[in-house]
């Protein structure tokens, strides 16, 4: 989303400013080409010298800065940006913004843009509660800003509460967020993501190495895209993507109750989750102790939650129904039983045994089967691609219903 666009970082002065620069780096990362734009008081904490060096372009410090004005000029900074970050965002900069000041080289590109603006608040705890901060941010906010954060935490001089810039991550999700179209504006979608356990004592069970990060990037695409996102998950180490309805569960017969109770009413479900096939027959309620013998744990058939969810679908079109198929042997043909024995509109099949692919990794290399036979493969790409390639093809089926209909 980030990719080839012109992100203008406002930096004010608090010191959250040295957050700045793994900012710049994360942005850069992303593919963002990255105007850094600093105000007099940002520069006492963090030098232009080092946005300079991670942004890769000239830092703006000085609105009659002779040189930079006659080859550049503020005005054309203000048109050239198609989204501005500040962050931090002080107190100060935030009463100019509402108020309409314009005195550096900051606030007259604020001014003069059209791009939409996200501001990241940081201040003291106390500045931030002040009611001529929180009335600032409400205008602001009623005039089109989007306002992200503070967050609670620890602040400067070890005080504790509201006021701390938001995690970067959480920035650049919001940036995203703002570039992207809202398609699934008014839809509402299920993922299902991670591994699930099946306990067979107290403190010990059956799982597989599933991390969640799939099923976590399908639900940050549906929800950038403006959808209503409910995340059913079993354990995982990710945090949810902010504004997601977060359903953690544990086992398949749990994970199996929250889809039934959330399913009614969704125009897609994504079953991204490694669900345990079986669930051994009986759990002790202690650590079972180790005997001199070996241990027999039978196991006994989980429901199929995709199959549950097809068959009530029945020949009716919605939700848009996918599913994934982790493989080790004969990719297509298991897809294939699996799509049409689930009652799926496609299904996103990945071979394991490839590089790059499958359980904890940052890529998978898939392939898309759909219902009339077609199959479409993909190069290895970053989880994140891979959820917008099924959001894309959902899209185009929800789209595809409405005219049908
Ligand atoms: N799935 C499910 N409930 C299960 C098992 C799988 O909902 N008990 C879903 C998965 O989330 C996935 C699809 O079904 O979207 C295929 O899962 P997979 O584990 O590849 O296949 P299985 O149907 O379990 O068959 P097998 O393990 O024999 O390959």
């Amino acid at each position: 989303m980030l990719k080839g666009k012109s992100v203008l970082l406002g930096i004010s002065g608090g010191i959250a400013a040295y957050k700045a620069a793994e900012l710049v780096r994360l942005l850069v990362k992303e593919g963002a080409s990255v105007q850094v734009v600093m105000t007099a008081n940002a520069q006492r904490f963090i030098t232009p010298l080092t946005l300079q060096v991670l942004s890769g372009q000239p830092v703006c410090t000085d609105l009659f800065d002779l040189e930079f004005e006659s080859q550049v000029g503020h005005i054309q900074v203000a048109r050239a940006a198609q989204l501005v970050i500040l962050a931090p965002a002080t107190a100060n900069l935030l009463g100019k913004m509402a108020a309409g000041i314009a005195d550096d080289f900051l606030t007259t590109v604020l001014l003069a843009t059209t791009a939409p603006v996200l501001a990241c608040p940081s201040m003291n705890a106390k500045m931030y509660e002040n009611p001529f901060t929180q009335r600032n941010l409400e205008q602001l906010r009623n005039m089109g800003t989007h306002v992200l954060g503070p967050g609670l935490g620890t602040l400067a001089r070890k005080e504790e509460g509201i006021g701390r810039l938001p995690e970067l991550s959480e920035i650049l999700e919001s940036a995203k967020r703002i570039l992207t179209p809202q398609t699934l504006r008014g839809k509402r979608v299920l993922v299902s993501a991670g591994p699930t356990w099946e306990h067979f004592d107290a403190v010990r069970f059956i799982s597989n190495p599933s991390t969640g990060r799939m099923g976590y990037a399908l639900a940050a695409v549906a929800l950038r895209r403006g959808a209503q996102v409910d995340l059913i998950s079993g354990p995982s180490p990710l945090c949810p993507p902010s504004g997601v309805r977060f359903h953690p569960v544990k086992s398949a017969e749990e994970m199996r109750d929250a889809v039934l109770e959330v399913a009614p009413g969704t125009d897609a479900i994504v079953m991204a989750a490694a669900v345990s096939d079986y669930r051994p027959q009986q759990v002790a309620s202690h650590k079972l102790k180790k005997t001199g013998k070996d241990l027999e744990v039978l196991l006994v058939k989980n429901p199929d939650i995709l199959a549950l969810l097809g068959q009530s679908r029945g020949a009716s079109s919605r939700p848009v129904l996918v599913g994934f198929a982790a493989e080790t042997e004969n990719l297509i043909e298991n897809a294939r039983e699996k799509l049409v024995k689930k009652n799926l509109d496609f299904i996103v099949a990945n071979d394991l045994t490839q590089c790059g692919s499958g359980f904890a990794c940052e890529t998978n290399q898939v392939k898309i089967l759909d219902r009339s036979g077609d199959i479409t493969e993909f190069p290895c790409m970053a989880k994140e691609e891979v959820a917008v390639q099924v959001f894309d093809r959902i899209e185009r089926l929800l789209l595809q219903e409405t005219h049908g209909e």
